[in-house]
């Protein structure tokens, strides 16, 4: 939510900004702009445009009135929280005298208060946004302090960020100090990018990955000082922190389309490769299950007497499905919650409580707040998350990393998968350890693991049926989907998809649910997409779902069916027949989620929508 970038060094700071703007617009597209130091005297010292609309917007405007030189230079790609997505709530902001230039992610929540002291010191705000404050503040620091004392900016910024409450990153230029780029994190993500002679700024390491792969993750309440041969990280307090650098293991390449035509359509191909690498080193020799991440002991493991899972959209579905996997396989009981419900219903938690924070980004505010409360309350929390070093894994006593790479397009696909497959290995690492389970028993499912990426590449190879079905429902007005057990979370996930894509009314219901009042929905020719579980598995499972499809056909509902090479139960009763490869019942969302995504993506394109940037999201939440 909201990307930023901040850069010096010796090349044009405006070519290095934008195109880190470019590769964070995911987080956020409704404004954008840039402040650069450029010393020219018709801006006093500093150039900022800023523009509502996609980057392209101000990109097109940049291109026409090249702004002057410059090394120093910030920007900002807008996900709007207080005030409408206009050029005036853009950013950066300014301060009165038009020399401290500011980005900001996340919300700054006592910023009324401090607006109306600053209006009544004189003042004059512009903008709706409660990111104006802070320049605003800044100036009282660097311009207006009146004690005639020289103030640096890294200072200024540790002295205003230490009244500022809420959830922010905070990026600053000062067209008196150039050279030097300042920024500050709470709550929000903010990494640095070390390069040679040059460093960078950004809200992921995508923005600078073509630069360098050497990274060093913001802590909670630090400052840095960002100059061309020196980065200087300090506390609020402005005490010196431990940094840890790190080495970025994958390169530009992985966070570029390599010819497809959207990010979406990468990430579903590349989810066999998702699965696959999320399985790497996880499974010894003999078969058995090796999480060197899980800084939680065996013995704590042990001790656990309830599991709590925590997470928000896509991540929510893996966590419904995971309760499946973990219940059957643990005798554990275990909860799904989603996590901005979390804190505010009170949950009992205890030191024998295990939480399960599952994120991609690592960095969703619902999600933090809910680890944070969990870890208040003694709770042990596991995060199972996909960007290194992000704040949720920061916090949280242990983490599993899936690895599906960098995922640009804002709906979830890959890591989703990848987020399967780690609860999986989750919830068999805690059999194993608590005995649940005999050792060849996690093998035989390990065994099952490791073939999920072929199977995800068949369902691949075959999605021909499932284009042309999307172009045969373009105008439909309503979708519905079904699924029963792990198949529920299934039906939820692929209504999300539809929704947030295709922006079509789609509901996904339990199957067994739909009489007790949805089933009043079906009309005729309502498409309905249902997933059907395996007949080998538990037989009641796959008869039932067979009388939900009669159900729904009765009612002049067109069936779209899901369901196993071989089932042959389903052909009678299907309009449009989709066939997935056999997989074990606990494992098929990790199969029949696919056609699903296929459908959403190619629904959304036919429908002729922004399928990487679909309106009014962002990819990463850093807002509660
Ligand atoms: C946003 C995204 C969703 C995502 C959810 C959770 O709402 O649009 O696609 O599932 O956040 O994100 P996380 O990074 O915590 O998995």
């Amino acid at each position: 939510m909201c990307g930023i970038v901040g850069y010096v060094g010796d090349r044009q700071a405006l070519d290095v900004v934008l195109e880190g703007l470019a590769r964070l617009e995911y987080r956020g597209y409704d404004s954008a702009g840039i402040a650069l130091v450029t010393g020219d005297p018709r801006a006093t010292g500093l150039t900022t445009e800023k523009r509502a609309g996609k980057l392209a917007v101000l990109a097109g405007v940049l291109a026409e009135q090249a702004p002057p030189p410059s090394t120093t230079g910030i920007g900002h790609t807008r996900w709007a929280t207080h005030g409408a997505p206009n050029d005036r709530n853009a950013h950066p902001h300014l301060d009165c005298t038009g020399r401290i230039a500011v980005i900001h992610n996340g919300i700054i929540e006592n910023f009324s208060g401090l607006r109306a002291e600053l209006q009544e010191r004189g003042h004059v705000l512009v903008s709706e946004t409660d990111t104006e404050v802070v320049a605003h503040l800044l100036e009282e620091v660097l311009v207006a302090d009146g004690t005639g004392t020289w103030v640096d900016l890294a200072e200024s910024v540790r002295r205003v960020a230490r009244r500022l409450k809420g959830a922010f990153t905070l990026v600053v230029v000062d067209a008196d100090q150039p050279d030097v780029v300042v920024g500050a994190r709470r709550s929000s993500p903010l990494v640095v990018g070390r390069g040679d002679g040059e460093n960078f700024l950004a809200s992921d390491v995508t923005a600078f990955i073509a630069h360098t792969r050497r990274a060093i993750e913001l802590g909670q309440d630090q400052v840095v000082e960002l100059r061309r041969d020196r980065v200087q990280i300090t506390s609020f307090d402005g005490s010196a922190a431990v940094v840890t650098e790190y080495e970025v293991d994958w390169d530009v390449a992985a966070a570029e389309k390599a010819g497809y035509e959207h990010f979406m359509l990468k990430e579903i191909a590349e989810q066999p490769r998702a699965v696959a690498d999320t399985l790497i080193g996880r499974i010894d020799a003999r078969g058995g299950l090796v999480l060197d991440e899980m800084r939680l002991s065996d013995a704590d493991l042990r001790e656990v007497d309830k599991i709590l899972i925590v997470a928000c959209g896509t991540a929510y579905h893996a966590g419904l499905i995971a309760k499946y996997a973990i219940e059957h396989w643990t005798r554990i009981p275990c909860e799904v919650e989603i996590a901005s419900e979390f804190r505010y219903r009170d949950p009992i938690l205890d030191r024998q409580t295990l939480v399960i924070a599952i994120s991609q980004s690592g960095e969703t505010m619902d999600t933090l707040m809910a680890v944070r409360h969990a870890r208040e309350q003694h709770a042990q929390v596991l995060a199972i998350c996909n960007t290194n070093g992000s704040t949720i894994p920061r916090e949280s006593d242990a983490v599993l990393y899936t690895h599906a790479g960098p995922e640009i397009g804002v709906a979830a696909t890959k890591t989703f998968l990848t987020q399967v497959v780690a609860v999986y290995l989750v919830a068999l690492y805690l059999a194993q350890v608590r005995g649940t389970k005999y050792a060849d028993e996690v093998r035989e499912v390990i065994a099952e693991l490791a073939v999920l990426p072929e199977k995800v590449e068949k369902v691949l190879e075959t999605m021909e049926p499932v284009r042309e079905l999307a172009r045969s429902l373009v105008d439909a007005r309503t979708v519905l989907f079904l699924g029963r057990h792990v198949g529920y979370p299934v039906a939820l996930e692929g209504a999300l998809k539809l929704k947030e894509l295709a922006y079509m009314h789609a509901e996904g219901f339990p199957a067994g649910e739909l009489k007790h009042g949805p089933i009043a929905l079906i009309e005729e020719g309502m498409p309905v997409v249902v997933t059907v579980p395996s007949p080998r598995g538990r037989g009641v499972l796959h008869d039932k779902m067979i009388s939900n499809i009669a159900e729904v056909r009765a009612r002049g509902a067109r069936t779209i069916v899901l369901a196993e090479e071989g089932d042959e139960s389903v052909v009678d009763l299907a309009d449009v027949l989709v066939r997935v490869p056999p997989t074990p019942t606990l494992l098929a969302p990790v199969v029949t989620t696919v056609p699903l995504q296929v459908l959403a993506y190619e629904l959304a394109v036919a429908r002729g929508f922004d399928v990487d940037q679909p309106r009014n999201l962002a990819k990463s939440v850093t807002v509660e």
